[in-house]
């Protein structure tokens, strides 16, 4: 029987690519590199198609997007690399990986906030460059986490994750998000229907909401004045929830103490400002990259594509 053509825009973990070859006919880039925008639209009869957040898929795209593709399956829970309103013109399901990341990516975020707090990129240098010296009690004196205030903005299941780790650290949480949450998700968190509220708090700030027009460069000069001084922020969520100027020019200037960042506004080029300054800990957007998180997610995205080839509802599309 002929199997469905499937576009796979990058490369996968062997099990994920192992079960396309065996239910599909997939189109790959042969050089192991993704396949560009125009390389993704070249293929003809295609019936699916399976990106990653680097790709752009805006209404251009759809425009010229075959019209044989019945759904597109995006390997990350965030989908705003996504035209849904593009989209539904083309009657194209859009599937997504939500459930599955949260642990993992609030593991990056914890890292983050403690190699942030603990100035572990400057103690990193200190031992890989030869330059550690005897001990000085006033050697690379960071902040305590225990004890303190976390601001979590966007208290989704990540969120939620994050939170049940920093009170394992002796973390106070209060959280800003779109509604507040039942008892039994909330446990001793403070909820602020106001962000603002939430950030003249927020000793600690951790950012965990999706990247919309309403959230983009949420942390910019005049909400960073909000926080208490020497806040530390951490943001594993989407860089373009950041004023990336305005977060340099705070670490400069001390306002911010540090921060710990996985993410960046037009990655993988990343603001040159942050890499200047000894007070940024910064990883390439790891978030979700375990084994087990980064299958789950390609056996989900496949899941979906599955199901609406066969006519059936599939288990994780994004309401357009
Ligand atoms: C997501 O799922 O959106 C993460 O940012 C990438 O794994």
């Amino acid at each position: 029987m002929k199997k469905p053509i499937l576009v796979v825009a990058s490369q996968f973990p062997k099990e994920i690519e192992d079960r396309i070859d065996r239910d599909y006919d997939p189109r790959r880039n042969p050089n192991t590199v993704p396949f560009s925008r125009e390389q993704l639209l070249a293929a003809d009869g295609v019936d699916a198609i399976f990106v990653t957040l680097l790709d752009r898929l805006d209404s251009n795209f759809f425009q010229r997007v075959s019209p044989t593709v019945r759904i597109i399956a995006t390997y990350s829970v965030g989908y705003d690399h996504i035209d849904l309103k593009a989209a539904a013109r083309k009657k194209i399901s859009v599937a997504y990986t939500p459930g599955v990341n949260h642990e993992a990516t609030a593991d990056i975020a914890m890292l983050l906030l403690l190699g942030a707090s603990r100035r572990a990129y400057e103690a990193q240098e200190l031992v890989r460059t030869g330059a550690w010296r005897p001990l000085s009690p006033n050697m690379l004196l960071g902040w305590q986490v225990g004890g303190k205030v976390l601001g979590i903005f966007g208290m989704g299941k990540v969120g939620q994750a994050m939170a049940r780790r920093a009170r394992g650290f002796g973390m106070k949480i209060h959280y800003s998000n779109g509604s507040k949450l039942p008892p039994n998700l909330e446990e001793d968190a403070t909820y602020h229907e106001d962000p603002h509220e939430l950030l003249r708090v927020s000793q600690f700030l951790s950012l965990h909401a999706p990247e919309t027009p309403e959230t983009h460069h949420f942390l910019n000069a005049k909400s960073i004045g909000l926080l208490p001084p020497g806040a530390v922020v951490v943001n594993t969520a989407r860089g373009g929830l950041v004023a990336d100027e305005d977060l340099i020019a705070a670490l400069r200037s001390g306002q911010v103490a540090a921060a710990g960042l996985d993410v960046f506004e037009g990655e993988p080029q990343i603001h040159p400002g942050y890499l200047g300054l000894k007070n940024t800990f910064l990883l390439p957007h790891v978030g979700s990259a375990t084994v087990e998180t980064r299958v789950a997610m390609g056996m989900l995205a496949l899941d979906n594509i599955d199901s609406v080839l066969a006519g059936r509802p599939a288990p994780t599309l994004i309401a357009q």
